[in-house]
C-alpha cells in the first residue's frame, strides 16, 4: 500500500466510491449527457463489472445515479454503447417514449465466452431490462467484445452498424442489423499499424475537416499494451466507410513492436499514459463529435492509491480534422465544458517569468513564430521538481519518473510528444486538476494526458522568451468552492 494523498479531481468524473474503468454508453438525450462506466459495485478492484451511471448538463459537473445494469450470476457486463431507438426498430417501445438500448458484452465469469447482449430502458436510461433472448451475437469467442453501435444513414436506407473487436486477433468486426437483435457480419479491419497489444473499444464515426464541408470517417482502436507512451494507448485510422467496409487512406503493415521509434509511425489520439478506451457520444449532430476516455492505464490502474474510490475519466473532447500541407488528415482536440473562472492575463516580459497555477487551473499560452530564440515552457511541482518541459524542437518531455509520487515501476515513466512537422512558436493549453495534467499543443493537434498522483500536480510554470516575441498568457483558476455548486 502506498502512502499518497488522494485528492478528488474537480474537473473530472470520479465515482463516489469503488472502482471504475471505461466509459460506456455515452449519449446525449437532448438535455443531458449520460455517462455509463465500467463499475465494481463491491470494491476498489476490477470485478463484478456492471454499468454505473451519471448525468451532466455541462460535461464537467456530474450527478451519479444508481447502477444502471448490474452484473449477473454467470456474466459480467463489459463495455458497450447506447442508442436511442427513435423508430422503435426493436419493438421494445411502448408507443410513448423512444426506448434507450444498451448493447454490451456479456463476459462469462469463467472466461469461456464473450458475446453481445442488449438491455432496454423505457425511462430514458435510468433503469434497464435485460432482453430475455440474449445474447444477440455470439461467435463462440472468448475475446469478442466492446460493441459500439451507430445509425448508418444513406440514400439506400438506414440501419444499425456495430463495430466490436476480436481482441486477440487485432481485428475490428463490422456488423449490420435492422432491429439490434439479428446481426449480419459485413467486413473486418486489421491487423494494421500498432498490434503489439490486444485491440479493445473500437469506435467509428465521421469528423468534419476544418475549414471545408468535407467529412471523413475515423476508426478509433484502443490497444493494450503497445500504446505510444507504454501500456494502454489509443490509435486511429482515417478513411472512408461505405456502409459495409472501412477503407483507410493509407494501408499500413501491422508492427508488433513496443519500441517508441517504431510506434511513432502510428497515429495516436493521445501521447500520454492515461487516455484509454475513449468512445464518442451517440446522438450528437455530425460536427459535434465528442469523446471521453478513461484516465488510466492497465499497466498500473489496479495498484494506484485509492481512498474508497479509484479511477477517473478524462475531460470531454470535441474532435475535428485538420488537413496538413502534405494532404494528410490529423485529429484535433478541444476540451469542452470548463466552467467560467477568474481569469488572469499575465504580461510576460522578455527573459524568464514565473506563472502561478494552483489546482485546478487552465494555462493558455501562445508565443508567436516570429520569436528568434526558441521559447521554453517548464512546469514545476510546488517543491521545485520539474514535471514538463516544452520546446518547439524537442516537443514535450514529461518527467513523471522524477515528479511522480507513486513508487510503482511502470507508473514512474517519462513521456515524449513531438510537435507536428513544421511547427513554429508555441501554442499550448495545460489543464491541471488534482491528480492529473492534460496538455494540448499545436492548436489541439497534439494531446498528452497523464495522471500525477498525490501533490505532484504542477503548482507553477516558468516561461522563457526572447525580446520582441509576441506572447499571450492566460490563467484560469477554478476554485474548489466555485465548482461545488
Ligand atoms: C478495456 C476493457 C474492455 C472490457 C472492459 C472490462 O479497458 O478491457 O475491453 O470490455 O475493459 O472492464
Amino acid at each position: 500500500a502506498q502512502q499518497v494523498a488522494v485528492k478528488r479531481p474537480q474537473l473530472h468524473f470520479t465515482a463516489k466510491k469503488n472502482w471504475i474503468n471505461d466509459p460506456n454508453g455515452l449519449f446525449f438525450d437532448g438535455k443531458q449527457y449520460h455517462l455509463y462506466f465500467q463499475y465494481n459495485p463491491n470494491g476498489v478492484g476490477h470485478g463484478y463489472m456492471s454499468w454505473g451511471h451519471a448525468v451532466s448538463t455541462d460535461l464537467v459537473n456530474w450527478e451519479e445515479l444508481p447502477v444502471a445494469i448490474l452484473h449477473g450470476d454467470v456474466a459480467d457486463i463489459f463495455s458497450g454503447s447506447i442508442v436511442v431507438d427513435r423508430e422503435n426498430t426493436t419493438g421494445f417501445g411502448d408507443g410513448t417514449v423512444a426506448p434507450v438500448i444498451a448493447i454490451y458484452t456479456a463476459a462469462a465469469k469463467d472466461d469461456t465466452n464473450q458475446s453481445q447482449a442488449i438491455a432496454y430502458s423505457l425511462d430514458g436510461g435510468t433503469t434497464f431490462t435485460k432482453y430475455e433472448q440474449n445474447p444477440v451475437l455470439d461467435r463462440g469467442s472468448k475475446n469478442f467484445r466492446d460493441p459500439k453501435v451507430f445509425r448508418y444513414e444513406s440514400e439506400q436506407g438506414s440501419y444499425w452498424v456495430m463495430v466490436a473487436v476480436e481482441a486477440i486477433e487485432r481485428r475490428v468486426l463490422i456488423y449490420r442489423s435492422e432491429n439490434l437483435k439479428d446481426w449480419t457480419e459485413l467486413s473486418s479491419f486489421g491487423p494494421q499499424a500498432a498490434i503489439a497489444g490486444i485491440w479493445e473499444c473500437p469506435d467509428l464515426f465521421q469528423l468534419p475537416v476544418s475549414g471545408t464541408d468535407q467529412l471523413k470517417w475515423v476508426l478509433i482502436v484502443s490497444l493494450n499494451p503497445g500504446g505510444i507512451a507504454g501500456g494502454s494507448g489509443t490509435q486511429y485510422f482515417i478513411g472512408e466507410f461505405d456502409g459495409t467496409t472501412f477503407t483507410p487512406d493509407e494501408v499500413q503493415e501491422g508492427w508488433d513492436s513496443l519500441e517508441y521509434e517504431s510506434l511513432k509511425q502510428g497515429r495516436w489520439l493521445d501521447w500520454g499514459r492515461d487516455f484509454y478506451a475513449g468512445v464518442s457520444f451517440h446522438s450528437l449532430p455530425v460536427g459535434q463529435q465528442t469523446i471521453i476516455a478513461w484516465m488510466s492505464n492497465w499497466d498500473y490502474a489496479r495498484e494506484l492509491p485509492e481512498d474508497g474510490w479509484r479511477g477517473s475519466m478524462g475531460t470531454a473532447r470535441r474532435l475535428d480534422l485538420v488537413k496538413n500541407l502534405d494532404g494528410k488528415f490529423e485529429i484535433r482536440h478541444r476540451i469542452l465544458g470548463l466552467p467560467a473562472a477568474a481569469v488572469a492575463q499575465t504580461a510576460v516580459p522578455a527573459g524568464e517569468s514565473r506563472i502561478e497555477l494552483g489546482s485546478p487551473a487552465l494555462l493558455e499560452l501562445t508565443v508567436d513564430a516570429e520569436a528568434t530564440d526558441p521559447a521554453v515552457l517548464s512546469l514545476f511541482r510546488a517543491d521545485g521538481t520539474l514535471i514538463s518541459e516544452l520546446t518547439v524542437e524537442a516537443g514535450l518531455i514529461q518527467h513523471r519518473r522524477e515528479a511522480g509520487k507513486v513508487d510503482h515501476e511502470l507508473y514512474a515513466s517519462n513521456q515524449r510528444m513531438p510537435l507536428p512537422a513544421g511547427s513554429s512558436g508555441l501554442d499550448v493549453k495545460v489543464l491541471v486538476d488534482h491528480g492529473s495534467i492534460e496538455i494540448l499543443a499545436a492548436n489541439g493537434l497534439r494531446s498528452l494526458t497523464d495522471q500525477l498522483t498525490g501533490e505532484s500536480a504542477p503548482a507553477y510554470a516558468t516561461l522563457r522568451v526572447a525580446a520582441g516575441a509576441n506572447v499571450s498568457v492566460k490563467v484560469q483558476a477554478f476554485s474548489d468552492n466555485a465548482l461545488k455548486l
